[in-house]
């Protein structure tokens, strides 16, 4: 076997912490001498051994020719376990193959240099690029302080979420529901517009599949969001709002049991770059944006959407809720494009997953909408608006009686 077989077995062992590792990165190591492989292992979970201390476990110290194989590079300090590098220098490995070099600032090529400095022979770069999109989560909120974000959308075959008064239950199949409580289960933290919020009160929990519950985040400019909706319940709930909203709503908020988030705002809405940002510090590596149309359109827009995922279903509205509100693109060639296009069937449903290829919207045309397609918008958000309001008024003179 050659050293690209071991370290296709160290990444395939390093898969297999995908449900449990997070927010570590998921991690396989291998260890060999002369073509016999004596030990191998992979990173279970935060708090858990590293992949290498599973891989030399039964290996006695002094050993000779001993590779260790590992898809990430061995960790130089020390956190909630101690520094590998140091382990591998204990133990008296010869070499050491790594596929990638750690982007984590504390690491970031000092556990390479450890192990050189101590004349262990370092390869890095076996299988670089599959050891970065298996961890491409992590790799992401490392390099650029943000989290990975994946956008899912159910829509109807001509592109809308929901009909022009926001009934939106059900577009896709119960199969593809499914599938969508499995993308749930992943992330850690699903981000919904409050029109989305207001229009359904959804529960954003995994239900239909095993899996832990996100967080879930809203973006709410005014605080609009009513204390008794039903995302108040189970998990962790986060209002993201703006500066300028008054104390005292944030303390119902808050009484009620979210913790609310004061965004730098544009428009008078908060900036979602910078709640993500946010996000990010607080340890939510993979965001799942659900929506809205208007959400999907800022995130789509500020480039911060690193892959689509959507369920298509054979229906046709002929109106309604845009999948993406309004990017005010004019020329086709500055569409927003993906690739790694992969399409599946589920039922009669098409679930299509693709990656954002172009970051950002060229020639930012947003704030220079066409009148026609603002006023349009306008009017369906007054629409929307009056009947939330209606609903609202309605449910606190019932609150009342
Ligand atoms: N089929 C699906 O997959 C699916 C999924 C989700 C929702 N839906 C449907 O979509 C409809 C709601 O979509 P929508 O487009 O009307 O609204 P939305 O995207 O859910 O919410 C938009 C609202 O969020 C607030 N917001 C705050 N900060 C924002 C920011 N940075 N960027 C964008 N919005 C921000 C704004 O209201 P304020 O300024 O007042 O805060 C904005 O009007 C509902 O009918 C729902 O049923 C369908």
């Amino acid at each position: 076997m050659t050293d690209i077989d071991y370290m296709r077995l160290a990444l395939d062992l390093a898969e297999r912490g995908h449900a449990t590792v997070r927010p570590n990165p998921m991690v396989g190591a291998v260890a060999v001498q002369h073509g016999r492989i004596l030990g191998q292992g992979y990173h279970l979970a935060p708090g858990q051994p590293h992949a290498e201390v599973y891989a030399l476990e039964h290996v006695a110290a002094g050993t000779p020719d001993v590779t260790l194989y590992v898809t990430l590079e061995p960790c130089s300090h020390t956190g909630r376990t101690p520094p590998c590098a140091d382990l591998l220098i204990r133990k008296g490995v010869a070499r050491v193959v790594c596929a990638l070099v750690d982007p984590d600032p504390r690491v970031s090529g000092r556990g390479i240099e450890r192990l050189r400095a101590a004349g262990i022979e370092v390869t890095v770069g076996v299988l670089e690029a599959d050891a970065r999109r298996l961890n491409e989560v992590y790799v992401k909120h490392r390099t650029t302080g943000l989290p990975f974000v994946t956008l899912k959308l159910a829509e109807t075959l001509d592109g809308y979420i929901a009909t022009a008064p926001g009934d939106s239950k059900w577009i896709s199949s119960a199969a593809s529901r499914s599938r969508a409580h499995g993308l749930r289960a992943e992330v850690d933290a699903i981000l919904v517009g409050i029109r989305t919020v207001l229009a359904d009160d959804p529960e954003l929990s995994v239900r239909h599949v095993e899996g832990r519950n996100p967080v879930k985040l809203v973006l709410d400019s005014r605080l609009r969001i009513p204390t008794d909706a039903r995302i108040f319940q189970g998990a962790p709930l986060v209002v993201a709002t703006t500066e300028d909203v008054p104390k005292a709503r944030q303390r119902d908020v808050e009484a009620a049991g979210a913790k609310v988030w004061r965004a730098p705002s544009a428009d008078g809405r908060p900036i979602l770059r910078q709640v993500l940002v946010r996000a990010a510090a607080e340890g939510l590596l993979h965001v799942l944006i659900e929506g809205g149309g208007a959400v999907a359109a800022s995130a789509l827009e500020a480039g911060l959407v690193d892959r689509v995922a959507v369920f298509i279903a054979p229906r046709i509205l002929g109106g309604g809720v845009s999948a993406v509100d309004g990017l005010g693109i004019s020329r086709m060639a500055d569409a927003i494009q993906l690739d790694e296009v992969l399409v599946e069937r589920i039922e009669d449903d098409l679930f299509y997953t693709a990656r954002v290829k172009t970051s950002r919207i060229k020639g930012r045309e947003s704030r220079a909408r066409s009148s026609r397609e603002s006023r349009a918008r306008s009017s369906r958000e007054s629409r929307v608006e009056s009947r939330e309001l209606e609903a609202v008024e309605s449910r606190e003179s019932r609150d009342k009686r």
